[in-house]
C-alpha cells in the first residue's frame, strides 16, 4: 500500500476505485493487508470494520489553509459523540439536509446557495475538500452551511437524533468497482436503515451515481428499507437543485449514464 495512504473511518458500510469517471479524485486502492483500524496492535487479532474510504494524502491549497484559518472556527463543526442542536449551530431554525461525502463541494455550494431557505450539515473526510468547500463559501459569503470532517457513518450514529432531518444528499459516492470492494460502498442496508430513521416523515434521500451497478444496488436497497417510498417509477429526474459538476459534465460528454434516485420517508402510521 501506498505509504502515503491512511485507512481511517468505521462501520459497517462501504466506497471508491477507478470508473468511467470517479467524480472525486479520492479514488484509492485499500489494501487487505492494511494495518487494522483503532489502536490493536498489528498483527493482533482485531474485529475487523469495513471502512467506507480511503483517506489519501492530498495536496492543500495556499488559499484553502487560509480559508481553514479564516473561517474553519465559525464552520466546520468537531466532531464528538452528542448529539447536536442545528439551531444553535445555524443560529436559526430551518429545515436540515445532511450531505455525506461532497468531495471538493461544487455541488454543496451551488446548491445551498439556491436554496437559502435550508441549513446543510456536510460530512466529508478529504482535507483539501473541506478547505475547498470553506474558500467557496468565503467567496459566496454563504451563510448555511456547516461542515463535520469525520466519517458521515460516525456523525449519523451519535450527532444526529431520530427523526431530525429533513434530507439527505449522497452525490456519487465512491464506487468501489472491483467486486470483493463492494462491500464498502456507502449505499448498503444498515446505512439505508439509520438514514431512513433520522429523517422527518416526509423527508428525503436523493442519491446519485454514473456506475450504472451501483444505481442498480442503490435501487434496490432503497426499494427494500419499509420506512422509504419511491418518488419515482425507479430512477428519478435529475432535481434541478441538483448542478452538473464538472466532473459529471465530463462523464457525459464521454457517453456516460448518470441515475438519480429519491426516495422519500413514509408519513407517520404507514411504517
Ligand atoms: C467519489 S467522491 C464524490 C464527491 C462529490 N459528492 C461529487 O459529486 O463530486 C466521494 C467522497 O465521499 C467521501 N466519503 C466517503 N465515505 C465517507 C464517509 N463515510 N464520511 C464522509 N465522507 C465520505 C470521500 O472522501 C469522497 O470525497
Amino acid at each position: 500500500m501506498d505509504a502515503s495512504l491512511q485507512l481511517i473511518s468505521v462501520t459497517a458500510t462501504h466506497s471508491t476505485a477507478p470508473a468511467p469517471a470517479a467524480p472525486c479524485s479520492n479514488a484509492a486502492t485499500p489494501d487487505d493487508r492494511s494495518p487494522p483500524a483503532g489502536n490493536a496492535p498489528v498483527g493482533v487479532a482485531y474485529p475487523k470494520t469495513i471502512k467506507s474510504f480511503v483517506l489519501r494524502a492530498g495536496r492543500t491549497t495556499t488559499g484553502q489553509a487560509k480559508a481553514f484559518e479564516d473561517l474553519g472556527p465559525r464552520f466546520v463543526v468537531p466532531y464528538t459523540a452528542a448529539v447536536l442542536d442545528a439551531t444553535a449551530l445555524f443560529g436559526r431554525s430551518a429545515p436540515l439536509v445532511l450531505e455525506i461525502g461532497f468531495g471538493m463541494g461544487e455541488a454543496t455550494a451551488h446548491i445551498a446557495r439556491v436554496r437559502p431557505e435550508d441549513n446543510f450539515l456536510c460530512c466529508e473526510v478529504h482535507e483539501p475538500g473541506v478547505g475547498a468547500l470553506l474558500k467557496r463559501i468565503g467567496e459566496q459569503g454563504q451563510t448555511n452551511i456547516r461542515i463535520v470532517q469525520h466519517d458521515a457513518v460516525e456523525v449519523l450514529d451519535h450527532m444526529l437524533a431520530p427523526a431530525s432531518l429533513d434530507g439527505v444528499h449522497i452525490f456519487f459516492p465512491d464506487p468501489w468497482h472491483k467486486k470483493k470492494h463492494n462491500k464498502r460502498r456507502l449505499i448498503q442496508q444498515p446505512l439505508i436503515a439509520k438514514l431512513a430513521a433520522r429523517l422527518k416523515p416526509g423527508g428525503y434521500i436523493h442519491c446519485a451515481t454514473d456506475w450504472q451497478p451501483y444505481a442498480e444496488q442503490m435501487l434496490q436497497v432503497l426499494g427494500a428499507e419499509p420506512l422509504l417510498a419511491n418518488t419515482a417509477e425507479g430512477y428519478a429526474p435529475q432535481p434541478e437543485y441538483r448542478p452538473l459538476t464538472k466532473f459529471e459534465n465530463r462523464g457525459l460528454r464521454l457517453g456516460h449514464g448518470v441515475w438519480d434516485l429519491v426516495f422519500r420517508r413514509r408519513p407517520l402510521g404507514t411504517d
